[in-house]
C-alpha cells in the first residue's frame, strides 16, 4: 500500500484481509446502503451513540449516482462544478474523505468554515461537506437568498444530539432556581451558558438568549475568558471533555467541575457543589475522540523515542494530560506544517485528517495513535456520489438537501455566533 492511500482505499483493503484492521467492516460499503428511511449514524458509530427520535434521514439517491464508478463521480463532481462557476462554493472539514476534499474550495476546522460561510455572500449555492451542526451555523452566518447544501441529511453529530433543547432548559431552570440572575457586586451574572460549536442551532439560540456564546475547539479559552469577565460560572455543553481540558488549562480545580447527568435532578450534584462549581459540564463527549488512550501514547513513545504526541481537545483529559500538545484540528496541521526538521508525529484525532497529513508531508512520520482505522461515521456519509448528486441538480436549477433554520431560531443563534467570531483563537 502506498503512504498516500485515502483511508477508503485502506478499508478496502482491510476489508479484504490485506493490511490493517477496521472497526466496521460495513464502512466498505456505499453510504446509501443505509439510507434506509431510518435514521442511523452509520457503520463505524459507537454503540454508546443513540440516534434521537426524529433525527434527519436521507432519502435513497438515484441510482445512476450509487452505480457510477469513482472516476466518474469524480469528473461529473468537476464538471458540475465547472458549469457552477462562482454560483457555488464547497467548503469541507478536515475529516472528510479525500476524495471529497479535493473538490473543496475550502478545507479548514469549524471555526475557519464558520468564517468561510459568512466571507462568500456572492455565491448562491454553499455546498457544506461536513456535518449537520455546522451547514446549520453556514445558514445563520450567510445571507438569506443563500442556499447551504448538506450533500448527505445522514451527516449528524452523535455529540451534538447529545444535547437537546429540552434537557439544557431543564438544566438551565435548575440552575437559575440556585443562583438566582442578579449579579454580583462586580457586575458578574451567577451563570452564562457556552455552546460547543457541536450542537443544534436551537441550543446556540439558547445561548444567544442567555447571554452566553458559542466556542470550537480553536477558541475555547479565549471564551471562557470572556465568559469568566461576565459570570461567576459557566454551563458548558455538550462536550464535557473540551470544557474540562480549557479550564484544567486556566487554572480551574476539578472539584469545581461538577458533571451534569441530564436526568437526575439536580444532574446528579447537591447544591453545594453547584454553588461551589466554576464550569458545569454536560456529560457529553465525541465517541471518535473517546477511542484515543494513555496506552496508545505509552506505545507511541517506546516505538519511537522523541515522538510529538499532539491530541485534539474532545479527548479525555488523561490523554490530553499524556499527550505533549493538543489543539483544534487546524492547530494539529499547523504543528506539522511548522515542523522544520523531520520529525515523528503521533496524532490522536480522526483518521482522514491524520492519513492526509501523512501524505502531504512525506519527509515526516506521521501515524495515528489508533491502529484500527475507525474514521467518524456521520462525515463519511458525504460519498463523492452526494456531491455529484448535489451540484448537478443545482446545473439544473433544483436545489436539494437544503439546511433551512427556522427564522427566529437564526436571530438568537446569529448573536451567540457572532460573539464567538468576535473571540478569537489564541
Ligand atoms: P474542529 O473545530 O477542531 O475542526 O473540530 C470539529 C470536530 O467535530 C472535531 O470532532
Ligand atoms: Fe461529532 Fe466526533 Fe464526528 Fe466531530 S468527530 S463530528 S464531534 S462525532
Amino acid at each position: 500500500m502506498t503512504p498516500t492511500a485515502s483511508v477508503n482505499e485502506r478499508i478496502q483493503l482491510a476489508v479484504k484481509g490485506v493490511q490493517g484492521s477496521t472497526c466496521d467492516t460495513e464502512l466498505a460499503k456505499g453510504p446509501w446502503e443505509f439510507d434506509k428511511g431510518m435514521a442511523e449514524y452509520g457503520p463505524g458509530a459507537s454503540s454508546e451513540d443513540h440516534i434521537p427520535l426524529g433525527a434527519p434521514v436521507q432519502a435513497q439517491i438515484p441510482a445512476e449516482y450509487r452505480a457510477a464508478s469513482d472516476e466518474v463521480l469524480q469528473e461529473r463532481i468537476r464538471a458540475a462544478k465547472a458549469t457552477l462557476g462562482d454560483d457555488v462554493v464547497i467548503l469541507g472539514h478536515f475529516y472528510q474523505r479525500d476524495e471529497i476534499v479535493q473538490h473543496a474550495d475550502y478545507l479548514g476546522d469549524s471555526f475557519q468554515l464558520a468564517v468561510a460561510a459568512k466571507g462568500h455572500p456572492n455565491a448562491k449555492a454553499i455546498v457544506f461537506c461536513g456535518v449537520h451542526f455546522m451547514a446549520e451555523t453556514a445558514d445563520v452566518l450567510s445571507n438569506d437568498d443563500q442556499a447551504v447544501i448538506l450533500p448527505n441529511l445522514a451527516a449528524g453529530c452523535s455529540m451534538a444530539d447529545m444535547a437537546d433543547s429540552a434537557s439544557v432548559e431543564e438544566c438551565w431552570k435548575q440552575l437559575t432556581e440556585i443562583y438566582g440572575t442578579e449579579p454580583n457586586a462586580e457586575g458578574k451574572v451567577p451563570v452564562i451558558p457556552v455552546t460547543y460549536m457541536n450542537s443544534s442551532a436551537a441550543l446556540k439560540a439558547f445561548c444567544g438568549r442567555n447571554g452566553g456564546i458559542v466556542c470550537t475547539s480553536s477558541n475555547a479559552a479565549t471564551v471562557l475568558e470572556w465568559a469568566f469577565e461576565r459570570a461567576e460560572r459557566v454551563l458548558f455543553f455538550p462536550d464535557q471533555h473540551l470544557g474540562r481540558n480549557t479550564a484544567l488549562a486556566m487554572g480551574i480545580a476539578l472539584e469545581q467541575m461538577p458533571l451534569w447527568w441530564g436526568r437526575k435532578a439536580l444532574g446528579g450534584n447537591d447544591e453545594q457543589q453547584l454553588r461551589d462549581a466554576k464550569v458545569i459540564l454536560w456529560n457529553g463527549f465525541c465517541s471518535v475522540h473517546k477511542r484515543f488512550n494513555v496506552g496508545q501514547i505509552e506505545k507511541a513513545r517506546q516505538d519511537y523515542p522523541g515522538v510529538r504526541v499532539i491530541v485534539h481537545p474532545e479527548c479525555p483529559m488523561d490523554v490530553v494530560q499524556a499527550a505533549d500538545e493538543y489543539g483544534s484540528t487546524d492547530y494539529i496541521r499547523r504543528a506539522v506544517e511548522g515542523a522544520t526538521e523531520p520529525s515523528v508525529f503521533a496524532i490522536g484525532t480522526e483518521v482522514n485528517m491524520v492519513q492526509r497529513l501523512a501524505a502531504q508531508y512525506p519527509q515526516h512520520t506521521i501515524f495515528c495513535l489508533d491502529p484500527v482505522i475507525c474514521p467518524c461515521s456521520t462525515m463519511y456519509r458525504i460519498h463523492p456520489a452526494y456531491l455529484a448528486w448535489v451540484l448537478e441538480e443545482l446545473v439544473k436549477g433544483n436545489v436539494v438537501n437544503q439546511i433551512v433554520v427556522d427564522q427566529a431560531v437564526q436571530a438568537d443563534a446569529k448573536v451567540a455566533l457572532e460573539r464567538m467570531l468576535a473571540a478569537l483563537p489564541k
